[in-house]
């Protein structure tokens, strides 16, 4: 029998009302362009708490997630990120507070939740020993899709990763990140409005890292579908349209990417010189906020690169070198949490040529 109170979207609506005093977060600044008041969101999460036992694996969170938006949950281990993706994909009952996904109550409407989401868990689940193109068929049949959409399904899905050419081969054949890219592929098979990856690029080199960003964004570009996908690289994350930094089971911020940043300072432009004293009183003269230290000084300034000429201008002095340092989501993370994500663990490689791919 259907469950008719599973097909009628809940009736809540962006920034509707919340006294949800727990969010540390103005709407204004985190709001996304497409969202507006009468936009429903993708992802509803209004307090939503996990424990196990005396474990708080999540610990009353709130935000939401426009349609058509790539939102990253960036946190370290056991922050509570998988939790709550299993509590948005209907895997694992909340203890508290609610969500919606596409307007459907995450425990109240689960059926039809999952009719309108992918899912791409944080182990992987393809079928070594059958060939690309038979575990889209699989889930072709898991999912009821129409047999005569089937085909145009799987060739759209390999298409937008990337991977028609090897559609006969055997999984067990695939490298990592190829096998990751198809359980994607696999995870859009049946058309979700909203596609949730959990660590979609763990350990997968830099390179690979940038195909499966650009698979993602061209998801959202093409298909129109929201990601929200969880990582722990801070340096792919800023390819999201917004960021919710989680720590301990709680969201200890959430923005676009740039806002992110400036909460943790402006750019600093190091210069060493001939004469470091003397560049210093020259560049406090003219008003600019300066560091000396022994080996160098530090001009703070906003957008750092555009006034480099001007500050070397100003100092009069011979300039031996420049360094122009602009806050990255590390610096975002350690100002929120007191520490970095990884200690030691070097994101610097990741390459940025895919910049412009996205909207933005
Ligand atoms: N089934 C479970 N039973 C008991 N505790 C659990 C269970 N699942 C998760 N936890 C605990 O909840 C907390 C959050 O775990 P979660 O898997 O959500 O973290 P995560 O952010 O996904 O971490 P990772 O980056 O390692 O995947 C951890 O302390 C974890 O041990
Ligand atoms: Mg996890």
């Amino acid at each position: 029998m259907t469950d008719r109170s599973d097909m009628t979207p809940h009736k809540s609506k962006v920034n509707s009302s919340s006294d949800d005093s727990k969010s540390t977060f103005s709407n204004s600044a985190s709001t996304p362009r497409n969202l507006d008041q009468d936009t429903m969101p993708a992802i509803d999460v209004r307090s939503i708490e996990k424990s196990y036992g005396e474990i708080q694996a999540v610990k009353g969170i709130s935000f939401q997630v426009a349609t058509g938006e790539v939102f990253a949950f960036l946190g370290p281990n056991g922050a509570g990120k998988t939790t709550t993706i299993r509590m948005l994909c209907t895997l694992t009952k909340p203890t508290g507070g609610s969500a919606t996904v596409g307007g459907f109550d995450v425990v109240k409407q689960p059926t039809a939740v999952r009719r309108r989401i992918g899912l791409v868990f944080q182990e992987p689940t393809l079928d070594q020993q059958l060939t690309a193109e038979e575990n889209l068929r699989f889930h072709a049949v898991l999912y009821r899709i129409p047999h005569e959409e089937v085909e145009t399904r799987i060739d759209r899905v390999l298409r937008l990763v990337d991977l028609q050419d090897r559609r006969k081969d055997l999984v067990s054949t695939f490298s990592g990140g190829m096998a990751r890219r198809l359980e994607i592929a696999r995870g859009m098979l049946h058309t979700p409005a909203v596609l949730f990856l959990d660590e979609p690029t763990i350990g997968l080199d830099p390179q690979t890292r940038a195909l499966m960003w650009q698979d993602v964004l061209r998801l959202r570009n093409e298909e129109g579908v929201t990601v929200f996908l969880t990582t722990h690289y801070m340096d792919e994350a800023e390819y999201a349209d917004r960021i919710a930094i989680i720590d301990n089971g709680s969201i200890v911020a959430l923005d676009i990417p740039d806002n992110l940043k400036k909460t943790v300072g402006s750019d600093t432009v190091e210069l060493t010189t001939s004469n470091n004293g003397l560049a210093a009183s020259n560049l406090e003269a003219k008003g600019f906020k300066v560091k000396t230290s022994e080996d160098n000084i530090v001009v703070f300034a906003e957008n750092g690169e555009k006034q480099v000429t001007s500050i070397i201008e100003t100092a009069e002095v011979p300039i031996q070198s420049v360094r122009v340092h602009r806050p990255n989501l590390d610096d975002v993370f350690l100002h929120f949490t007191g520490r970095q994500i990884r200690e030691g663990h070097n994101e610097r490689s990741f390459p940025m040529h895919f910049r412009g791919f996205g909207r933005r």
